[in-house]
């Protein structure tokens, strides 16, 4: 079994509150912007017994970016831009709660398929899609996104970090020509993007949507 430090912050934390017997509820949260190795304590509402420990999400240690779901005023622009329509199959390398290809599916009727390493978001992701009554247009799988095969991907959304999408660029230029690419807040190095926007979500955070097409192959 591996070492999983998360799993020992969370067992110190509930060590830590039994001891104080503070009345209080600990939740451990995700952060709201992404940022490496981050665990956020919260004091949570008290609508559980006091002292509950409330662990929403045990991250698997491998994760190559930590869970920030995309706002959904950005989601939307990412369609806008990437001009999803019906005919697409979009698939979301890291798809967290799923919103990306469940807003598609309900929009436009795209089929979508969304890749997360963590089965707690795969979960989540396909109950949203129960919820959204689009099963029949998108599924979501366990994997990892550097092993997954998203050839057939007519669009490609990415909400990661920039290490991973440079490291992303090989398999990327093996898509059909065309594909469209849309990536939040992060760019693809010196890959010049054809459309970019900068959007402030309602908490005044400045976030980045960029568009790139797959080139033809090189002869
Ligand atoms: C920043 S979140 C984006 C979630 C969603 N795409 C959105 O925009 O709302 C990144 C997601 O990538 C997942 N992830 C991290 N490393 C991964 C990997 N190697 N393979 C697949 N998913 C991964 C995380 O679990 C997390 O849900």
């Amino acid at each position: 079994m591996k070492f999983q430090p998360y799993k020992w912050l969370i067992l110190l934390f509930a060590a830590f509150g039994f001891a104080c017997d503070s009345g209080t509820t600990t939740a451990v949260n995700n952060t709201n912007a992404i940022n490496r190795n981050t665990v956020t304590v919260a004091t949570a509402t008290p609508a559980v017994p006091a002292n509950t420990v409330i662990v929403d999400d045990v991250v698997p240690d491998d994760l190559d970016v930590p869970y920030v779901p995309t706002h959904q005023s950005i989601v939307d622009e990412m369609l806008t831009m990437a001009e999803v329509k019906g005919t697409d199959v979009l698939y979301d390398l890291g798809s967290g709660d799923g919103r990306i290809p469940i807003t598609a599916a309900k929009r436009f009727g795209t089929r979508g398929v969304g890749v997360d390493l963590n089965p707690v978001r795969v979960k989540e992701a396909n109950k949203n899609a129960e919820d959204a009554k689009v099963t029949d247009k998108v599924k979501f799988i366990q994997g990892d996104l550097f092993e997954q095969d998203f050839s057939e991907a007519t669009v490609l959304a990415l909400y990661l970090l920039p290490e991973v999408n440079m490291k992303l660029r090989p398999k990327i230029l093996e898509m059909k020509p065309g594909t469209r690419v849309v990536s939040h807040n992060y760019d693809m190095g010196d890959w010049k993007p054809e459309k970019s926007k900068t959007i402030k979500t309602p908490d005044g955070e400045t976030h980045y949507v960029y568009f790139w097409r797959v080139p033809e192959k090189k002869q």
